[in-house]
């Protein structure tokens, strides 16, 4: 079939296979040319099909030649509807894999659930016998706790009191104010219970019991800060909550690894546009004037560049230094005074008008369809393609 975007909002319904081929194959080419001394060797990475975790993948089998293990929640396709860009992805990344002897299989349902954990420390026992990371790169909106069946939504809001400021629709290009109501306890309870460290702790848990963590095994989790312009509706805001909590749960995992000496991080990484970030109201001008000022500065990075400095400079360097709150920090590029005092000095001037020149709205509107396989360089869309792909090593 010929694919086409069709856009609702900040998502898109449809997705490209060859783009996102594409896309999984410039990431691996990038990641070749600079391995990962000392890296790991037995992987799993859940939210392995998109964003950052997706090149947390990459970067992990191509940088040092690991055996991977990915889960995620994507939707496969059926006769004339494609699949979700993470399907494509992975299918991608999983048939590349195996052509360069890598081993890579997935697992592909809720992983909030105690079955899809069962189902994973299974594939673990039977195939690698332990790992010795665990990259944990989940973004979801909802959450089923997995004892109770209570089902939980997180919500991007401010807390204490209304939030006002701009933002962009990127599609139009149109600036408008837009005003956030305060969220409540309960919201706040929510976001925590769906974004916050319960269910990295449940899976630490449930994979030390089984067995399956090496000596001297690493789990990294990942967070955002960002600057005092998004601060209210970010960090100080729900989600901010849920972050705390994710952040405080390194090192109650860490204390718990004690006798494999063993150790928890949380990465503090850059604003990019991915299917979460897209999500969140202000986030959308913020990145595309600081894509700006970055580019211009030539320190930009999208995800593979993220992270493939992570393991090497970070993760699986000599020395790892932490902030003072014990995080990784690769958003040190982002938060520079002189990056973010030009970013203040351009969102005082960012109107409708200004926004093209100003800002790198036509980078936020590429990044975002690239996302989904779309308005990748190289990529034939007037040919016919498959939609029905399969990923090769799908449990
Ligand atoms: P993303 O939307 O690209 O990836 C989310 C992944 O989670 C996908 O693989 C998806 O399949 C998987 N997933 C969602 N629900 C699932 C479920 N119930 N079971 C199994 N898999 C599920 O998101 P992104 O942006 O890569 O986010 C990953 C982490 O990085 C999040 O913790 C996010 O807060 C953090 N982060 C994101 C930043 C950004 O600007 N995008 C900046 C800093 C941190
Ligand atoms: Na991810």
């Amino acid at each position: 079939m010929i694919i086409e975007p069709k856009t609702r909002g900040f998502i898109c319904l449809t997705s490209h296979p060859t783009g996102c081929e594409q896309n999984v194959l410039n990431q691996i080419e990038y990641v070749k040319e600079r391995p990962v001394k000392n890296g790991p060797k037995k992987v799993l990475v859940i939210g392995a099909s998109t964003g950052f975790g997706l090149a947390s993948r990459i970067t992990a089998a191509y940088g040092s030649n690991a055996a991977t293990i990915g889960a995620f929640f994507e939707k496969p396709p059926s006769e004339g509807r494609p699949a979700s860009p993470g399907w494509y992805n992975s299918a991608a990344f999983e048939a590349q894999a195996h052509k360069d002897g890598l081993y890579a299989k997935s697992i592909n349902g809720d992983a909030f659930s105690n079955e899809i954990k069962a189902q994973t420390i299974d594939l673990i026992k039977s195939d690698l016998g332990e790992i010795d990371l665990l990259v944990y790169s989940l973004a979801s909106p909802v959450r089923t706790h997995p004892d109770t069946g209570e089902r939980f939504k997180s919500v991007l809001k401010p807390i204490g009191q209304t939030f006002t400021d701009n933002t962009v629709d990127f599609h139009t290009g149109e600036v408008k104010e837009i005003s956030i109501e305060p969220g409540t306890e309960e919201d706040i309870k929510n976001t925590v219970a769906v974004m916050g460290g319960e269910d990295w702790q449940m899976w630490i848990d449930a994979l030390k019991s089984a067995g399956v963590l090496s000596e001297d095994f690493k789990t990294v989790a990942y967070s955002y800060i960002g600057p005092s312009l998004t601060e209210a509706v970010y960090r100080k805001g729900t989600i901010g909550r849920a972050k705390d909590h994710l952040e405080a749960t390194a090192f109650k995992i860490t204390d718990a690894l004690k006798a494999i000496n063993g150790q928890a991080y949380v990465s503090v990484n850059k604003a990019l546009v991915t299917q979460a970030s897209s999500a969140i109201p202000v986030i959308p001008l913020y990145i595309s004037l600081l894509y700006k000022v970055m580019k211009e500065e030539g320190i930009h990075e999208g995800c593979i560049e993220q992270i493939e400095r992570l393991f090497n400079a970070r993760l699986y360097a000599e020395n790892l230094e932490l902030d003072e709150a014990g995080r990784i920090r690769i958003d040190d590029w982002e938060m520079r005074d002189d990056i973010q005092a030009k970013v203040l000095e351009l969102w005082k001037q960012a109107t409708t008008e200004t926004l093209p020149n100003i800002g790198d709205l036509k980078g936020y509107e590429t990044d975002f369809y690239n996302l989904f396989g779309f308005k990748v360089d190289g990529v034939d869309y007037d040919k016919d393609v498959n939609e029905m792909v399969d990923i090769p090593g799908l449990q």
